[in-house]
């Protein structure tokens, strides 16, 4: 039975209880420097290979060696992308990580291991800082490769025929695609249909057609496997342009695939329309080019459909497939949501299932200091920073300022306007994915630390900014909490640069309640601070063993922030727990204990991991997510202030801990049992679809 979307359009704000809006501001202020991002070097394809006008389209193999390309179709200028959009990976996480697979109370206080976020967007594994300066500096994107004006039409032109019905993914080999063109190259195909090719000029390409087209508007990520030793190798998508023409319109291009491993080279064109053909461009970065080959295995397209809901009945003989998280756990929280990137925000074929299931999304990195700065910073006068509208706090006695890039923001706040989504804007201050230079003199990465005088101005102006910015927008209003701080409690002095301007602070940190004191100020200066929450967020906030206590911990954290009034409304407890570790009952104690001391709590990234897949841990997974979601619910039915539950991701393939397939679905339109056994739990608890 197909599944009826959702499309929710109300949204119900937070009431949250809180104290006056009083607390003075300390003010502060300073910062200056600069510093920016690697890019790739060389950028230009080669403008002047000519292609021959009468482009003999071979029908047959025996393929051309040299087929030149046209003078009048000239290849973009600068294609190849910086390698430098990385995402940052993922906080360097407390090293030991409990391998739970024995109910065991682990010694440490770890998280699971850290593995990829689920974003789309291919992560490096280690925290990059912009090193270099290099900006890119003309890098346009050839989108709009000029069409050849004179090419003739290709009497043999394959034409791809209309996809059949949609498969969940399409993988082609060469032996399936067919030839179209090459320049400055030479390839084999073997005999299972792998393409070996040679390259030798600086740049290469050959394009291949593929058997059907692909739209690309359900298409979420395409991969291919392939390696390509000595330079790298960038794959393109062409649109149906290449109907008409032996040349044809460049949608899409990514250099990044290089070494001489096999690897699974990920690609999330974000397309609008259907491509009928590929491109295989080598970029040689070596003098000498007989060197450079590449190897290409497949390439597959990654597919999302509207989910066929079937639920098992021997698991969940109650659930109907009219059933979802909006119309159930999202009527009982005050919001119920899931981490996203701004690329699946934005994909036509994920928002509807967002949208279906959702009534509030978190941006899993789109909104970390280290996105906002981007990787590529810039600074500015103070003066120029004033004329753009930035706010300066008064003791910010630095010369220049980082600029703050709020483009993918802006467009997340207004998808989510439009679509009764809610916000948890994450994250402000956290000792990970904030770029060193934000520390130091000058802004530069390698500079001296700044005093903690110098620091207390930069947290002002980046708080102050960051959500001036979103509450001056149109669409603000949908930002119903903050998570001001983010692991202050498990953060050290050799991973924080916090740490190191300010010094070990124990449970009375002075910028942490500055961070709070800032954001109060701002919730108040707008009138909305009964509508919006300020969380203290933290992982492994239930571990109490020999050494640590960590909901104490916690609450005497917060009780500092609070001492002079309460400017941080409640914990966020991210729960990245294990299927064995630490126990539903111990979670939700913890969550008791916070809600005893007065204070909201909210999930914030729930996932629960499998780390050795057998049967037994697979239904043990779907068993404890059915009794931690019904254990929830009986608190808030008793008047518990759990405002909303967040899941951290929204499917296995794409969790950042996704070895683990953790979630609820496998894929974006997938449901697992686990799934069904959530919906169950809700009418076990006692409540109705509404
Ligand atoms: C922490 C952070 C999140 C995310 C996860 C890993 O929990 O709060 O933003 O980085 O780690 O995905």
């Amino acid at each position: 039975m197909k599944k009826t979307f959702v499309t929710l359009l109300s949204v119900v704000l937070l009431g949250v209880m809180m104290t006056g809006c009083g607390a003075e501001q300390p003010r502060v202020e300073q910062p200056a420097g600069i510093e920016q991002n690697e890019v790739l070097t060389p950028t230009a394809e080669p403008t002047a290979t000519p292609e021959p006008t009468a482009t003999p389209e071979p029908t047959a193999t025996p393929e051309p060696t040299v087929t030149p390309e046209p003078t009048a179709t000239p290849e973009p200028t600068a294609t190849p992308e910086p390698t430098a959009t990385p995402e940052p990976t993922v906080t360097p996480k407390p090293t030991a990580t409990p391998e739970p697979t024995a109910t065991p109370e682990p010694t440490a206080t770890p998280k699971p291991t850290a593995t990829p976020e689920p974003t789309a967007t291919t992560e490096p594994t280690t925290t990059p800082e912009p090193t270099a300066t290099a900006e890119p500096t003309a890098t346009p994107k050839p989108t709009a490769t000029p069409k050849p004006t004179a090419t003739p039409k290709p009497t043999a032109t394959p034409v791809p025929t209309k996809a059949p019905e949609q498969k969940s993914e399409y993988t082609f080999d060469f032996s399936e695609l067919k030839y179209l063109t090459h320049y400055n190259c030479s390839y084999e195909i073997n005999g299972d249909g792998v393409m070996d090719i040679r390259y030798d000029k600086q740049y290469g390409e050959i394009k291949w057609m593929l058997p059907q087209e692909i739209d690309m508007t359900k298409c979420h990520k395409v991969t291919v496997k392939a390696k390509s030793a000595y330079g790298q190798m960038s794959v393109k998508l062409f649109d149906e342009a290449i109907l008409s023409n032996t040349w044809c319109q460049e949608v899409f291009v990514r250099y990044d695939c290089k070494g001489e491993d096999i690897v699974e080279f990920e690609l999330y064109p974000e397309l609008e329309s259907s491509i009928t053909a590929i491109g295989i461009m080598g970029l040689n970065n070596v003098e000498d080019f007989s060197k450079y080959k590449a190897t290409v295995y497949s390439i597959t397209f990654h597919m999302i459909s509207e989910p066929e809901w079937t639920v098992p009945k021997q698991i969940a003989p109650d659930v109907t497939a009219d059933m979802s998280f909006l119309n159930t756990y999202g009527t009982v929280f005050e919001r119920f949501g899931a981490a996203v990137s701004i690329q699946e925000l934005r994909h036509p074929a994920i928002l509807p299932l967002i949208t279906s299931q959702y009534s509030s999304i978190t941006l899993g990195n789109d909104m970390k200091p280290d996105f906002l700065f981007t990787f590529n910073p810039k600074f500015i006068s103070v003066e120029e920073a004033k004329k753009q509208g930035y706010f300066i706090p008064e003791n910010y006695a630095e010369k220049t300022v980082p600029v703050l890039n709020f483009d993918d923001v802006d467009e997340a706040l207004k998808i989510c306007a439009e679509n009764g989504l809610g916000m948890r804007a994450h994250t402000l201050v956290w000792h990970s994915q904030t770029p060193t230079w934000f520390f130091r003199d000058g802004y530069v990465r390698d500079g001296a630390y700044v005093s903690p005088e110098v620091m207390d101005a930069r947290v002002e102006f980046y708080i102050r900014n960051v959500m001036k910015h979103v509450y001056d927008h149109k669409y603000g209003h949908v930002v119903y909490a903050w998570d001001v701080v983010n692991e202050y409690y498990h953060s050290e002095m050799n991973t924080s640069d916090w740490k190191k301007v300010y010094g070990e602070q124990g449970l009375m940190p002075s910028f942490v309640k500055l961070a709070y004191q800032v954001a109060d100020d701002v919730l108040c200066e707008y009138g909305i601070r009964d509508k919006v929450s300020l969380i203290f967020n933290d992982y492994n906030t239930f571990v109490v063993n020999g050494h640590e206590n960590t909901p104490e911990a916690l609450l005497s954290i917060v009780d500092f922030i609070n001492s002079d009034g309460k400017i941080c409304d409640g914990i966020g407890m991210q729960a990245h727990i294990d299927v064995y570790w630490p126990g539903e009952a111990v979670f939700v104690q913890t969550v008791q204990k916070f809600l005893d001391a007065g204070l909201e709590v909210q999930i914030t990234e729930l996932d629960i991991t499998i780390k050795n897949p057998t049967a037994t841990s697979i239904d043990d997974q779907r068993k404890l997510y059915g009794q931690l979601f019904k254990d929830l619910l009986e608190i808030k039915q008793k008047g518990g202030d759990i405002s909303s539950i967040t899941i951290w991701g929204l499917c296995d393939s794409t969790s950042w801990l996704k070895e683990h397939s953790p979630l609820l679905f496998e894929d974006y339109d997938t449901p697992k049992d686990a799934y069904y056994e959530v919906l169950q739990a809700y009418l076990d608890a006692g409540f109705r679809v509404k």
